[in-house]
Protein backbone atom coordinates (compact mmCIF):
# COMPACT_ATOMS: atom_id res chain seq x y z
CA UNK A 1 0.00 0.00 0.00
CA UNK A 2 1.22 3.36 -0.65
CA UNK A 3 1.83 6.38 2.33
CA UNK A 4 0.87 9.63 2.38
CA UNK A 5 3.45 11.80 4.65
CA UNK A 6 1.76 15.36 5.95
CA UNK A 7 4.02 17.69 6.94
CA UNK A 8 5.44 21.25 5.72
CA UNK A 9 7.13 20.39 2.64
CA UNK A 10 10.86 22.51 1.26
CA UNK A 11 12.41 21.30 -1.05
CA UNK A 12 14.31 23.08 -4.84
CA UNK A 13 12.45 22.44 -7.93
CA UNK A 14 15.32 24.29 -9.81
CA UNK A 15 18.69 25.88 -9.31
CA UNK A 16 18.85 29.45 -7.46
CA UNK A 17 21.96 30.28 -8.61
CA UNK A 18 19.78 31.10 -12.07
CA UNK A 19 16.40 30.47 -11.19
CA UNK A 20 15.08 33.24 -8.50
CA UNK A 21 11.65 30.90 -7.88
CA UNK A 22 13.28 27.41 -7.26
CA UNK A 23 12.88 27.14 -3.47
CA UNK A 24 9.05 25.59 -2.38
CA UNK A 25 7.45 25.45 0.44
CA UNK A 26 4.15 23.89 0.80
CA UNK A 27 2.47 24.37 4.03
CA UNK A 28 -0.19 21.76 4.71
CA UNK A 29 1.76 19.60 2.52
CA UNK A 30 1.58 16.14 1.71
CA UNK A 31 4.11 13.93 -0.03
CA UNK A 32 2.81 10.34 -1.45
CA UNK A 33 4.76 7.91 -1.62
CA UNK A 34 4.29 3.89 -3.16
CA UNK A 35 5.36 1.01 -2.04
CA UNK A 36 8.47 0.77 -3.59
CA UNK A 37 9.54 3.63 -2.14
CA UNK A 38 9.01 6.25 -5.06
CA UNK A 39 7.14 9.51 -4.80
CA UNK A 40 3.78 9.47 -6.86
CA UNK A 41 2.70 13.03 -6.42
CA UNK A 42 3.21 16.21 -3.54
CA UNK A 43 1.44 19.36 -2.97
CA UNK A 44 -1.48 20.63 -0.80
CA UNK A 45 -2.93 18.06 1.33
CA UNK A 46 -6.18 19.42 -0.09
CA UNK A 47 -5.45 18.58 -3.61
CA UNK A 48 -3.09 15.00 -2.79
CA UNK A 49 -5.57 13.66 -0.30
CA UNK A 50 -8.49 13.53 -3.08
CA UNK A 51 -6.53 11.67 -5.12
CA UNK A 52 -5.62 9.10 -2.64
CA UNK A 53 -7.42 6.32 -3.32
CA UNK A 54 -6.33 4.34 0.11
CA UNK A 55 -3.53 4.67 1.86
CA UNK A 56 -1.43 4.75 5.13
CA UNK A 57 -1.46 8.34 6.38
CA UNK A 58 2.04 9.31 8.61
CA UNK A 59 1.11 13.24 9.87
CA UNK A 60 3.95 14.71 11.24
CA UNK A 61 1.59 17.65 11.76
CA UNK A 62 3.66 20.97 11.38
CA UNK A 63 7.43 19.30 11.46
CA UNK A 64 8.91 20.25 8.04
CA UNK A 65 10.18 17.73 5.30
CA UNK A 66 13.03 18.22 3.32
CA UNK A 67 15.12 16.13 0.57
CA UNK A 68 17.38 13.58 2.46
CA UNK A 69 21.09 15.27 2.82
CA UNK A 70 24.02 15.02 0.74
CA UNK A 71 27.14 14.46 2.75
CA UNK A 72 29.59 14.71 -0.17
CA UNK A 73 33.08 14.49 1.32
CA UNK A 74 33.96 12.51 4.59
CA UNK A 75 36.14 10.17 6.07
CA UNK A 76 35.59 7.00 7.70
CA UNK A 77 38.28 6.21 9.39
CA UNK A 78 38.34 9.22 10.78
CA UNK A 79 35.34 8.83 12.88
CA UNK A 80 36.52 8.85 16.27
CA UNK A 81 39.38 11.96 15.23
CA UNK A 82 37.30 14.46 15.38
CA UNK A 83 38.36 17.45 17.36
CA UNK A 84 42.37 17.07 17.66
CA UNK A 85 44.02 19.52 18.76
CA UNK A 86 46.15 22.26 16.51
CA UNK A 87 48.04 22.23 13.19
CA UNK A 88 47.38 23.12 10.00
CA UNK A 89 46.05 20.62 7.43
CA UNK A 90 49.51 18.68 6.97
CA UNK A 91 50.52 18.69 10.82
CA UNK A 92 47.34 17.71 11.04
CA UNK A 93 47.40 14.21 9.41
CA UNK A 94 50.65 13.41 10.83
CA UNK A 95 49.97 13.98 14.24
CA UNK A 96 46.45 13.04 15.02
CA UNK A 97 44.55 11.65 11.53
CA UNK A 98 46.97 9.01 10.20
CA UNK A 99 47.50 7.47 13.83
CA UNK A 100 43.76 7.66 14.35
CA UNK A 101 43.37 5.70 10.57
CA UNK A 102 45.74 2.13 11.70
CA UNK A 103 42.99 1.87 14.33
CA UNK A 104 40.73 0.24 11.29
CA UNK A 105 42.96 -2.30 11.39
CA UNK A 106 41.76 -4.24 13.44
CA UNK A 107 38.48 -6.06 11.88
CA UNK A 108 36.06 -5.60 15.24
CA UNK A 109 37.13 -1.70 15.55
CA UNK A 110 35.84 -1.09 11.98
CA UNK A 111 32.87 -3.52 11.98
CA UNK A 112 31.46 -1.79 14.91
CA UNK A 113 32.55 2.10 13.30
CA UNK A 114 31.12 1.22 10.92
CA UNK A 115 27.62 0.82 12.19
CA UNK A 116 27.69 3.95 14.39
CA UNK A 117 29.07 5.69 10.98
CA UNK A 118 26.18 4.59 9.02
CA UNK A 119 23.63 5.54 11.84
CA UNK A 120 25.28 8.86 13.03
CA UNK A 121 24.63 10.27 9.45
CA UNK A 122 20.85 8.77 8.90
CA UNK A 123 20.12 10.58 12.22
CA UNK A 124 21.64 13.93 10.83
CA UNK A 125 19.41 13.54 8.07
CA UNK A 126 21.94 12.85 5.83
CA UNK A 127 20.32 9.99 2.91
CA UNK A 128 23.56 10.03 0.35
CA UNK A 129 27.00 10.06 1.05
CA UNK A 130 30.79 10.02 -0.67
CA UNK A 131 33.10 8.51 1.78
CA UNK A 132 36.69 8.43 1.87
CA UNK A 133 36.87 4.43 3.20
CA UNK A 134 39.34 3.14 5.58
CA UNK A 135 42.84 1.67 4.21
CA UNK A 136 41.55 -1.59 5.44
CA UNK A 137 39.53 -3.82 2.99
CA UNK A 138 37.15 -6.00 5.90
CA UNK A 139 36.99 -2.59 7.36
CA UNK A 140 35.31 -1.32 3.78
CA UNK A 141 33.54 -4.53 2.96
CA UNK A 142 31.68 -3.79 6.91
CA UNK A 143 31.13 0.08 5.89
CA UNK A 144 29.11 -1.42 2.75
CA UNK A 145 27.39 -4.21 4.51
CA UNK A 146 26.09 -1.33 7.26
CA UNK A 147 25.22 1.06 4.28
CA UNK A 148 22.74 -1.86 2.97
CA UNK A 149 21.30 -3.26 5.84
CA UNK A 150 20.54 0.19 7.62
CA UNK A 151 19.53 2.08 4.11
CA UNK A 152 22.18 4.57 3.64
CA UNK A 153 22.87 5.41 -0.34
CA UNK A 154 26.79 5.25 -0.36
CA UNK A 155 29.12 6.39 -2.80
CA UNK A 156 32.52 5.04 -1.31
CA UNK A 157 36.37 3.34 -1.57
CA UNK A 158 39.16 2.76 0.18
CA UNK A 159 41.22 5.56 0.55
CA UNK A 160 44.41 4.83 -1.40
CA UNK A 161 47.88 5.68 -0.02
CA UNK A 162 51.38 4.01 -1.21
CA UNK A 163 53.78 6.49 -1.36
CA UNK A 164 55.46 6.45 2.05
CA UNK A 165 56.46 10.11 3.67
CA UNK A 166 57.45 10.76 6.90
CA UNK A 167 55.00 10.09 9.88
CA UNK A 168 53.18 8.00 7.21
CA UNK A 169 52.30 4.73 9.12
CA UNK A 170 53.74 1.60 6.97
CA UNK A 171 50.26 -0.17 7.78
CA UNK A 172 48.50 2.18 5.77
CA UNK A 173 50.56 2.02 2.66
CA UNK A 174 48.44 -0.42 0.39
CA UNK A 175 50.43 -2.17 -2.55
CA UNK A 176 48.72 -1.11 -6.14
CA UNK A 177 47.91 -5.22 -6.92
CA UNK A 178 45.73 -5.34 -3.29
CA UNK A 179 44.00 -1.83 -4.47
CA UNK A 180 43.12 -3.39 -7.64
CA UNK A 181 41.51 -7.00 -6.22
CA UNK A 182 39.94 -4.72 -3.23
CA UNK A 183 38.68 -2.62 -5.38
CA UNK A 184 37.23 -4.88 -7.91
CA UNK A 185 35.84 -7.02 -4.99
CA UNK A 186 33.62 -3.93 -4.02
CA UNK A 187 32.69 -2.59 -7.56
CA UNK A 188 31.24 -6.16 -8.31
CA UNK A 189 29.19 -6.18 -5.00
CA UNK A 190 27.82 -2.62 -5.81
CA UNK A 191 26.45 -3.75 -9.42
CA UNK A 192 23.67 -5.73 -7.40
CA UNK A 193 22.63 -2.73 -5.35
CA UNK A 194 20.91 0.26 -6.40
CA UNK A 195 21.81 2.41 -3.05
CA UNK A 196 25.65 1.75 -3.39
CA UNK A 197 28.03 3.18 -5.85
CA UNK A 198 32.12 2.62 -5.40
CA UNK A 199 35.01 5.63 -5.50
CA UNK A 200 38.31 4.77 -6.50
CA UNK A 201 39.60 7.46 -4.02
CA UNK A 202 43.40 8.44 -4.38
CA UNK A 203 43.88 10.09 -1.35
CA UNK A 204 45.71 13.67 -2.70
CA UNK A 205 48.48 13.53 -5.02
CA UNK A 206 51.07 13.48 -2.29
CA UNK A 207 49.96 9.84 -1.21
CA UNK A 208 50.37 8.03 -4.80
CA UNK A 209 52.94 7.22 -6.68
CA UNK A 210 52.86 7.23 -10.22
CA UNK A 211 51.55 3.21 -10.93
CA UNK A 212 48.70 3.93 -8.19
CA UNK A 213 47.30 6.95 -10.24
CA UNK A 214 47.34 4.98 -13.36
CA UNK A 215 46.00 1.94 -11.83
CA UNK A 216 43.22 4.63 -10.70
CA UNK A 217 42.50 5.81 -14.58
CA UNK A 218 42.44 2.23 -15.32
CA UNK A 219 39.70 1.50 -12.90
CA UNK A 220 38.02 4.61 -13.94
CA UNK A 221 38.00 3.24 -17.44
CA UNK A 222 37.18 -0.33 -17.15
CA UNK A 223 34.52 0.96 -14.93
CA UNK A 224 32.42 3.52 -16.23
CA UNK A 225 29.45 3.51 -13.27
CA UNK A 226 32.33 4.44 -10.65
CA UNK A 227 33.48 7.48 -9.03
CA UNK A 228 36.88 9.20 -8.38
CA UNK A 229 37.33 10.90 -5.47
CA UNK A 230 40.40 13.45 -4.03
CA UNK A 231 41.43 16.36 -2.39
CA UNK A 232 42.75 19.56 -4.06
CA UNK A 233 43.99 23.18 -3.34
CA UNK A 234 43.10 23.01 0.40
CA UNK A 235 45.73 24.66 1.52
CA UNK A 236 48.88 27.06 0.54
CA UNK A 237 51.45 24.86 2.34
CA UNK A 238 49.80 21.36 0.73
CA UNK A 239 49.47 23.15 -2.74
CA UNK A 240 53.53 24.44 -2.90
CA UNK A 241 54.58 20.65 -1.92
CA UNK A 242 52.34 19.38 -4.96
CA UNK A 243 53.76 22.19 -7.06
CA UNK A 244 57.54 20.44 -6.03
CA UNK A 245 56.86 17.10 -6.57
CA UNK A 246 55.08 17.23 -9.72
CA UNK A 247 57.17 20.14 -11.02
CA UNK A 248 56.44 19.84 -14.44
CA UNK A 249 53.07 20.87 -13.72
CA UNK A 250 52.13 24.22 -13.48
CA UNK A 251 49.23 23.87 -11.30
CA UNK A 252 47.91 21.28 -8.74
CA UNK A 253 45.21 20.24 -11.45
CA UNK A 254 47.67 19.27 -13.90
CA UNK A 255 48.89 16.85 -11.73
CA UNK A 256 45.34 14.84 -11.79
CA UNK A 257 45.00 16.02 -15.22
CA UNK A 258 48.21 14.16 -16.49
CA UNK A 259 46.47 10.64 -15.31
CA UNK A 260 43.26 11.00 -16.64
CA UNK A 261 41.96 11.32 -13.18
CA UNK A 262 39.27 14.93 -14.21
CA UNK A 263 36.22 13.58 -15.68
CA UNK A 264 32.65 14.20 -15.44
CA UNK A 265 32.80 11.29 -12.23
CA UNK A 266 35.13 13.05 -10.27
CA UNK A 267 34.88 14.93 -7.43
CA UNK A 268 37.39 17.09 -6.37
CA UNK A 269 36.89 18.52 -2.02
CA UNK A 270 37.99 21.74 -1.17
CA UNK A 271 39.14 23.59 -3.90
CA UNK A 272 40.04 26.61 -1.37
CA UNK A 273 42.37 28.53 -3.59
CA UNK A 274 42.43 27.47 -7.66
CA UNK A 275 43.86 29.62 -10.56
CA UNK A 276 41.32 30.47 -13.01
CA UNK A 277 42.77 28.30 -15.28
CA UNK A 278 42.02 25.31 -13.02
CA UNK A 279 38.47 26.55 -12.90
CA UNK A 280 37.94 27.13 -16.39
CA UNK A 281 39.66 23.09 -16.87
CA UNK A 282 37.24 21.98 -14.08
CA UNK A 283 33.89 23.43 -15.66
CA UNK A 284 35.11 21.85 -19.16
CA UNK A 285 35.47 18.23 -17.55
CA UNK A 286 32.33 18.36 -16.22
CA UNK A 287 33.75 17.64 -12.52
CA UNK A 288 32.47 18.30 -9.36
CA UNK A 289 33.64 20.10 -6.61
CA UNK A 290 33.05 19.69 -2.70
CA UNK A 291 32.94 22.55 -0.31
CA UNK A 292 33.49 21.47 3.53
CA UNK A 293 32.54 24.60 5.22
CA UNK A 294 32.94 23.76 9.18
CA UNK A 295 36.59 21.92 7.76
CA UNK A 296 37.69 25.02 6.16
CA UNK A 297 37.31 26.85 9.37
CA UNK A 298 38.74 24.28 11.92
CA UNK A 299 41.68 23.85 9.61
CA UNK A 300 41.93 27.37 8.85
CA UNK A 301 42.38 26.65 5.23
CA UNK A 302 40.68 29.25 3.84
CA UNK A 303 37.59 30.69 2.58
CA UNK A 304 35.52 28.83 -0.62
CA UNK A 305 35.51 30.83 -3.74
CA UNK A 306 31.92 29.96 -4.43
CA UNK A 307 31.11 32.67 -6.73
CA UNK A 308 33.92 31.71 -8.51
CA UNK A 309 32.50 27.93 -8.90
CA UNK A 310 29.46 29.31 -9.90
CA UNK A 311 30.46 31.86 -12.25
CA UNK A 312 31.65 28.51 -14.11
CA UNK A 313 28.85 26.51 -14.02
CA UNK A 314 30.94 23.85 -11.81
CA UNK A 315 28.84 21.45 -9.59
CA UNK A 316 28.76 22.12 -6.12
CA UNK A 317 27.97 19.56 -3.47
CA UNK A 318 28.47 19.97 0.66
CA UNK A 319 30.75 18.01 2.89
CA UNK A 320 31.15 17.50 6.61
CA UNK A 321 34.78 16.30 6.12
CA UNK A 322 35.13 14.49 9.55
CA UNK A 323 37.26 14.58 11.18
CA UNK A 324 38.53 17.99 9.90
CA UNK A 325 34.81 19.19 10.22
CA UNK A 326 33.46 19.59 13.58
CA UNK A 327 29.90 18.06 12.79
CA UNK A 328 28.06 15.31 11.42
CA UNK A 329 25.57 17.19 9.95
CA UNK A 330 24.92 19.13 6.94
CA UNK A 331 22.25 20.96 7.99
CA UNK A 332 24.86 22.70 10.82
CA UNK A 333 27.70 22.69 7.82
CA UNK A 334 25.26 25.01 6.14
CA UNK A 335 24.95 28.46 9.02
CA UNK A 336 29.10 27.98 8.35
CA UNK A 337 28.74 28.12 4.63
CA UNK A 338 27.15 30.93 4.78
CA UNK A 339 29.51 32.85 7.12
CA UNK A 340 32.37 31.91 4.52
CA UNK A 341 30.18 33.41 2.14
CA UNK A 342 29.23 36.84 4.17
CA UNK A 343 33.10 37.01 5.09
CA UNK A 344 33.64 37.68 1.02
CA UNK A 345 30.53 40.05 0.86
CA UNK A 346 27.87 37.55 -0.39
CA UNK A 347 24.71 36.84 1.74
CA UNK A 348 23.48 33.27 0.28
CA UNK A 349 19.66 33.12 1.11
CA UNK A 350 17.74 29.93 2.21
CA UNK A 351 16.96 28.96 -1.27
CA UNK A 352 20.97 28.39 -2.15
CA UNK A 353 21.86 27.11 1.03
CA UNK A 354 19.01 24.52 0.87
CA UNK A 355 20.08 23.71 -3.12
CA UNK A 356 24.06 23.28 -1.79
CA UNK A 357 23.05 20.63 0.59
CA UNK A 358 20.19 19.07 -1.28
CA UNK A 359 19.41 18.89 -5.27
CA UNK A 360 22.30 20.73 -6.08
CA UNK A 361 24.75 17.87 -4.50
CA UNK A 362 23.11 15.31 -6.25
CA UNK A 363 23.21 17.04 -9.59
CA UNK A 364 26.85 17.47 -8.39
CA UNK A 365 26.98 13.89 -7.72
CA UNK A 366 24.93 12.64 -10.85
CA UNK A 367 22.19 11.21 -8.44
CA UNK A 368 19.55 13.72 -9.65
CA UNK A 369 17.88 11.24 -11.35
CA UNK A 370 16.81 9.50 -8.02
CA UNK A 371 17.53 12.31 -5.18
CA UNK A 372 17.72 15.75 -4.20
CA UNK A 373 14.10 16.81 -4.33
CA UNK A 374 10.12 15.75 -4.09
CA UNK A 375 9.55 15.16 -7.81
CA UNK A 376 7.17 11.99 -9.18
CA UNK A 377 9.03 9.06 -9.77
CA UNK A 378 11.84 10.31 -7.24
CA UNK A 379 12.68 8.09 -4.64
CA UNK A 380 11.35 9.16 -1.61
CA UNK A 381 14.78 10.09 -0.01
CA UNK A 382 14.02 13.01 3.13
CA UNK A 383 13.87 13.86 6.37
CA UNK A 384 11.45 15.40 9.29
CA UNK A 385 12.58 18.10 11.20
CA UNK A 386 10.40 19.66 14.06
CA UNK A 387 10.91 22.73 15.25
CA UNK A 388 8.41 21.73 18.74
CA UNK A 389 11.70 20.30 20.02
CA UNK A 390 13.22 22.77 21.06
CA UNK A 391 11.56 25.29 22.92
CA UNK A 392 13.48 28.43 21.60
CA UNK A 393 13.73 27.38 18.12
CA UNK A 394 9.71 27.24 17.93
CA UNK A 395 9.07 30.30 19.56
CA UNK A 396 12.12 32.60 17.36
CA UNK A 397 9.95 30.99 14.19
CA UNK A 398 6.49 32.13 15.48
CA UNK A 399 7.96 35.76 15.03
CA UNK A 400 9.03 34.83 11.29
CA UNK A 401 7.07 37.09 8.88
CA UNK A 402 7.12 34.05 6.23
CA UNK A 403 7.98 30.65 5.61
CA UNK A 404 11.14 31.77 3.71
CA UNK A 405 12.47 33.30 6.75
CA UNK A 406 11.28 30.47 9.16
CA UNK A 407 13.48 28.24 6.44
CA UNK A 408 16.14 30.41 7.04
CA UNK A 409 16.29 30.50 10.56
CA UNK A 410 15.98 26.63 11.01
CA UNK A 411 19.11 26.62 9.04
CA UNK A 412 20.79 28.32 11.34
CA UNK A 413 19.39 27.13 14.45
CA UNK A 414 18.11 23.54 13.81
CA UNK A 415 20.54 20.87 14.39
CA UNK A 416 19.88 16.92 14.43
CA UNK A 417 18.65 16.75 18.15
CA UNK A 418 15.21 18.47 16.26
CA UNK A 419 15.55 15.72 13.63
CA UNK A 420 12.13 12.92 14.19
CA UNK A 421 13.22 10.50 11.42
CA UNK A 422 14.92 10.06 8.15
CA UNK A 423 13.46 8.24 5.14
CA UNK A 424 15.29 6.35 1.89
CA UNK A 425 13.48 5.13 -0.87
CA UNK A 426 10.12 5.49 1.45
CA UNK A 427 11.93 3.29 4.37
CA UNK A 428 12.22 4.82 7.58
CA UNK A 429 15.95 4.40 8.26
CA UNK A 430 15.90 6.93 11.52
CA UNK A 431 13.79 7.35 14.15
CA UNK A 432 10.51 5.58 15.47
CA UNK A 433 7.32 4.51 14.09
N1 LIG B 1 44.20 15.87 2.32
C1 LIG B 1 44.73 14.63 2.31
N2 LIG B 1 44.17 13.85 3.24
C2 LIG B 1 43.26 14.60 3.87
C3 LIG B 1 42.34 14.35 4.93
O1 LIG B 1 42.27 13.26 5.49
N3 LIG B 1 41.55 15.38 5.31
C4 LIG B 1 41.60 16.60 4.70
N4 LIG B 1 40.79 17.56 5.12
N5 LIG B 1 42.45 16.86 3.71
C5 LIG B 1 43.28 15.88 3.29
ZN1 LIG C 1 38.95 15.23 3.31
Amino acid sequence: MSTVYLGTLAHLKANPFENPDALEIIEYGALWVDEKGAIIDFGKRSDILPKVPEAWIEDFDDAWLIPGLIDGHIHFPQYFATAAHGGQLLDWLVQSILPAETAFADPVYGKDAAKRFVKQLLSCGTTTAMVFGSQFHHANEALFEAAKESGLRLIAGATLMDSPGEGIPDSLLQTPKQTLADAETLIKLCRDEPLLHYAITPRYALSCSEEMMRLCAGLLHDHPETYLQTHINENRNEIEAVLGHFNQCKDYLEAYEHYGLVTDRTVLAHNIHPTDGELTRIAQAGCAVCHCPSSNLYLGSGLFPLSRHVKQGIGIVLGTDIGAGTSFSIWRNLSDAYKIQQLQGQSLDAAHLLYLATLGGAKALRLDHETGNFAMGKSADFFVLDPQEYDYLAERLRHCQNLDRQLFCLLHLASERQIEATFVRGRRVYGHG
